[in-house]
C-alpha cells in the first residue's frame, strides 16, 4: 500500500499518512472528521524570499490554522518551483550548477516559514521524483484523454513570467539602457520572439466547463472573475512544452525527450502530487481552497482548471486571490533595492509582529503598502496598548492579589454593569460566529477588526469601573463589583485569545498560558461556552511578563 510521504516542519505533530482503505473517502478521514486542503503557490527559487512570498504563505497557514481549530483534518501544503528558463538562467549567472543553486534558495524559503510558524504538512519541490513522476504520469493522462497535439508556436515569451503571449499582450517598452524592447502589458517584463515546434493543448475545449466552475463564485474576491472570463474569450491554444534544446532545465515529455514539459504545467500538477495523483488524490483532491497573488490568476484561473478538466478532475473548491505589496507606494524591487526581507523584519521585531501586521492591514481586493512605520503603530496600538494593556490590568497583583478568575456576583453584575455592557458581554458568542464567518472567508482584516473593537470595549469598561481604586476599597460591594468587571475582561481576553491563536501563534499562546486556559480549552467550540464562572475561580496561569513590550521603529 502507497503510503504518502508528509513531511513536516521542526513544530508540528508528527502525522502519519493514512491510507486510501484506513479513510472513509472523498473529504472525510478515517474518524469522520472533514479533511480540508489549501495550497500556497510554489515559489521561485530565482532569489530569496520576500514579504510577498511570506504573505501568500501566512494566509494560507492562518486559514489551514482555523480549519485545525475547526477540528478538520487540514493538509496544508507549500514548496518551491525549481524548472525553468528563468530559473535556468539565474543559475549561470550566479555561475552555479542549477541543482546547487535551486536547493540553497528553497532551503532559504524554508527557513522562512519556520522562521515564521507556518505550519506546512508538506513542503514539495518540483525537482523531487515524486514530482516527477507525478508530472510525468498527468501528461500521459492528457495524452491519452486525446488533448495534447504536436504543433509549432509562433509567438512572444515573457522568461521573468514563463508565459506565452499574443501580440495583443505586448507593447512597447524600454530595456535597462534605454534600448527599445517588447514588453508584457500586464507585467512589464520583457518579451522575446520565438518560433519553435512544441506540443500544444486545446484549451478553449474547456470553455464552457471553465465559465461554469467562475460563475459558481470558485473566484474570491469577485472582483477578480470578470478579468479571467476576458481572457477566456478568443483563447488560442496553449504550448505546453519547450525544445529541449532551448530548455533542458525541466521534466522531459514522456517518451520524446527533444521536448521539455512547460514549466507551468509541471508546477501546477504540484498540487497532485503532494495528494498522491493518482493513487489517492481523491481524499484531498479538489483542493477547498488555492491561494494566490494576483499576477498568477490567469495561470490558476484558467490554465489551471483546463488542465485539470482535461485530465478528468474537478477544479479547486476555491481561488483565493490576493493583491500585491508596495514599499512606501513603490513596487518592490531588487533594482530599487526596497525588497523587503522578512528574516530582517522577525529579527528587529518578531514574527508574531509581522504576521499581525499583515493580516490586520491587507486585504485581498486591493494593494497594500507597507511602511515600516506604520506597521509597528498599529501593532503597538493593537497588541500593546489595547491587548497587553487589558491583560496588564486584570491580572496585576493589585487588582487580582489572589491571581484567579473571580467569580461574578449576578445581583452585582445587574445592578453595577449598564444594560448596554451587559448586552455587550452576552454577545461575546457572536464575536465568535462573526470572527468565523471572516475567517472562513480568509478576510482576516474584518476578523481581527472586530477582536479588536471588542478589547477595546472592555479596556473602556475598565477604566470607567476605575478598578485600581475599587481594589483599595474595604466595601464588600466595590469588591464584589472589581471581580464582575475583571470577570468580563478576563472573559472577552480568553475568547479574544482563541480567536487570535490562527493570526499570532505565539502571542496568542502566551496570552492564554497566562490565563490558565488548558490547552484542550482552546478550540472555537471553547470559545463560545462560558468558561470563567467556576465556584472559586480558576487559578491565573504563572506570569511570563508583558505580552509585548511597546515597539520603537529601528532603522
Ligand atoms: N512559481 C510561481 C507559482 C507557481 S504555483 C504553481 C510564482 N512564484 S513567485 O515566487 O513569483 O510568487 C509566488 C507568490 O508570491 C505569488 O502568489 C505572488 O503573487 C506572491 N508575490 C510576489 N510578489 C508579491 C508582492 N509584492 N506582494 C504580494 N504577493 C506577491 O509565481
Amino acid at each position: 500500500m502507497l503510503l504518502r510521504r508528509i513531511y513536516r516542519c521542526s513544530f508540528s505533530v508528527a502525522r502519519t499518512c493514512m491510507t486510501k482503505s484506513q479513510r472513509n473517502g472523498p473529504s472525510s478521514s478515517s474518524n469522520g472528521t472533514k479533511t480540508y486542503f489549501i495550497t500556497t503557490p510554489i515559489f521561485y527559487v530565482n532569489a530569496a524570499p520576500h514579504m510577498g512570498h511570506l504573505y501568500s504563505s501566512v494566509l494560507a497557514d492562518t486559514s489551514g490554522r482555523y480549519q485545525r481549530l475547526h477540528g478538520k483534518d487540514v493538509l496544508f501544503c507549500t514548496g518551491t518551483d525549481e524548472h525553468g528558463l528563468k530559473i535556468q538562467q539565474a543559475a549561470d549567472n550566479n555561475k552555479k550548477c542549477p541543482e546547487e543553486f535551486v536547493s540553497e534558495i528553497s532551503n532559504s524559503f524554508k527557513t522562512m516559514f519556520d522562521s515564521f510558524n507556518i505550519q506546512y504538512d508538506d513542503f514539495i519541490r518540483t525537482t523531487e521524483q515524486r514530482h516527477i513522476h507525478t508530472v510525468q504520469k498527468f501528461w500521459k493522462k492528457l495524452e491519452s484523454n486525446g488533448c495534447i497535439y504536436k504543433g509549432s508556436y509562433e509567438g512572444w515569451y515573457s522568461v521573468s513570467d514563463e508565459a506565452f503571449l499574443s501580440d495583443n499582450d505586448v507593447t512597447d517598452g524600454k530595456d535597462k539602457n534605454g534600448q527599445n524592447i517588447k514588453v508584457s502589458i500586464e507585467s512589464g517584463h520583457p518579451v522575446t520572439w520565438m518560433k519553435e515546434e512544441n506540443y500544444m493543448f486545446n484549451i478553449s475545449k474547456y470553455k464552457q466547463q471553465i465559465l461554469q466552475w467562475l460563475d459558481s463564485g470558485a473566484i474570491q474576491p469577485d472582483i477578480f472573475t470578470p478579468i479571467v472570463k476576458s481572457w477566456i474569450e478568443n483563447i488560442p491554444d496553449l504550448s505546453v512544452s519547450r525544445p529541449s534544446s532551448r530548455l533542458s532545465w525541466g521534466i522531459p515529455v514522456p517518451g520524446d525527450d527533444t521536448q521539455t514539459i512547460y514549466v507551468w504545467l509541471d508546477a501546477l500538477v504540484n498540487y497532485l502530487t503532494v495528494c498522491d495523483y493518482p493513487e489517492q488524490h481523491q481524499q484531498y483532491w479538489p483542493a477547498n481552497v488555492q491561494v494566490i497573488g494576483k499576477d498568477i490568476l490567469k495561470f490558476h484561473g484558467l490554465y489551471w482548471p483546463a488542465f485539470l478538466f482535461a485530465a478528468g478532475l474537478e477544479p479547486p473548491k476555491k481561488l483565493f486571490c490576493h493583491s500585491h505589496w508596495l514599499v512606501n507606494s513603490v513596487k518592490m524591487s531588487k533594482s530599487l533595492g526596497n525588497v523587503v526581507d522578512p528574516m530582517i523584519v522577525k529579527e528587529k521585531y518578531s514574527a508574531d509582529v509581522f504576521r499581525y501586521y499583515l493580516l490586520r492591514e491587507g486585504v485581498p481586493h486591493q494593494d497594500g503598502n507597507y511602511n515600516e512605520e506604520v506597521a509597528m503603530e498599529y501593532v503597538n496600538a493593537d497588541i500593546v496598548n489595547t491587548l497587553g494593556n487589558l491583560i496588564g490590568r486584570c491580572t496585576g497583583m493589585s487588582v487580582n492579589p489572589q491571581q484567579i478568575y473571580p467569580r461574578k456576583n449576578e445581583d452585582i453584575y445587574l445592578s453595577k454593569i449598564t444594560a448596554s455592557d451587559r448586552e455587550t458581554f452576552e454577545n461575546l458568542d457572536i464575536l465568535v460566529d462573526t470572527v468565523c464567518e471572516h475567517y472562513e472567508k480568509m478576510l482576516f482584516r474584518p476578523g481581527i477588526e472586530s477582536i479588536m473593537s471588542y478589547l477595546r470595549w472592555a479596556n473602556g469598561l475598565v477604566q470607567q469601573h476605575e478598578v485600581w481604586k475599587l481594589a483599595k476599597s474595604e466595601n464588600e460591594s466595590d469588591l464584589l463589583q472589581l471581580k464582575c468587571v475583571i470577570h468580563i475582561a478576563l472573559e472577552t481576553l480568553r475568547v479574544s485569545g482563541i480567536l487570535l491563536q490562527p493570526v499570532i501563534p505565539t502571542l496568542s499562546n502566551k496570552l492564554l498560558n497566562r490565563l490558565g486556559i488548558p490547552a484542550n480549552r482552546r478550540t472555537l467550540k471553547c470559545a463560545k461556552v462560558s468558561y470563567l464562572n467556576s465556584p472559586d475561580g480558576y487559578p491565573l496561569g504563572p506570569n511570563e511578563g508583558v505580552l509585548l513590550k511597546k515597539i520603537k521603529v529601528k532603522k
